[in-house]
């Protein structure tokens, strides 16, 4: 079996509508500045938001196993220790239940498999051909970002009393951290006697972080469209100076959108 599958050979029936990352983030309407906010329950845009971020969330459950299963495969035991590659297997089994948790979530809120488009971004991260890049941009930034979108989703389906939303973003919640937690812990290992990759690697990270901000829509206020979950984040080994980062970036993102908007 081949290593380093490119993106455009992903498998996907003829639902699926593929669109490229730069038409993704060219698009202004998702956390532009009317969603700028976060999701109120009493807004009828709420609705509409909620379905397609559950959407978003669901190919990125694709993806999130398509990446962790080549990171498993894709490399000799010389390059990424065997412990490692059981991690990200375990990684792959947490990532097909979500996926079929997310299609049920769509059922429930009134989606389905095509409504929205897919940009494969996150598996384009996953095809970094050194896998300390994968684990730091994969399972830090996004397995990150995705500990803030499901932070954020639960506190939606408390707000509009959905008890199987909220249990659902709760369950899958709990292996996010697990998966940017071996993140961490395999980007230290495999790079402590490497101080220089690893300052690239998280270099990386900070380029993804700063894209998955979209324009400063994440942050620590309860306004904030996507919540910084810095407890979640900070049990999944992330330090107080790498939230801090994040959380400095996306308020410059912020302030440049909202001084871009008032010309
Ligand atoms: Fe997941
Ligand atoms: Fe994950």
């Amino acid at each position: 079996m081949r290593t380093q599958l490119p993106p455009q050979d992903l498998a996907r029936d003829e639902r699926f509508h593929r669109i490229s990352t730069t038409d993704r983030f060219n698009d202004l309407r998702p956390n532009g500045l009317s969603q700028a906010g976060r999701m109120d329950p009493e807004s009828h845009e709420s609705f509409d938001r909620a379905r397609r971020q559950m959407h978003g969330i669901f190919v990125g459950e694709i993806q999130a196993l398509e990446g962790a299963g080549r990171t498993a495969y894709d490399y000799t035991t010389d390059e990424t220790p065997f412990a490692m590659k059981l991690d990200m297997a375990r990684q792959c089994w947490d990532e097909a239940r979500h996926v079929e948790i997310s299609l049920m979530l769509g059922d429930h809120m009134g989606t389905e498999v095509g409504e929205y488009s897919e940009a494969v971004t996150l598996f384009e991260a996953a095809c970094h051909p050194d896998p300390v890049f994968r684990l730091a941009g994969v399972n830090r930034a996004l397995e990150g970002l995705a500990i803030d979108v499901f932070t954020t989703m639960r506190d939606f389906a408390a707000e509009m009393n959905d008890p199987v939303l909220w249990f659902c973003e709760d369950w899958m919640l709990a292996d996010e951290v697990t998966h940017v937690k071996m993140g961490s812990t395999w980007l230290r290992e495999i790079t402590k006697d490497d101080k220089e990759r690893q300052q690239q690697a998280l270099e990386f990270q900070r380029t993804v972080d700063g894209l998955f901000n979209f324009r400063g829509a994440r942050g620590e206020t309860r306004e904030a469209s996507i919540q910084l979950a810095r407890k979640f984040r900070e049990m999944a080994g992330f330090d107080t100076e790498e939230i801090d980062e994040i959380a400095a970036m996306a308020e410059q993102q912020r302030a440049e959108r909202l001084a871009n908007a008032a010309y």
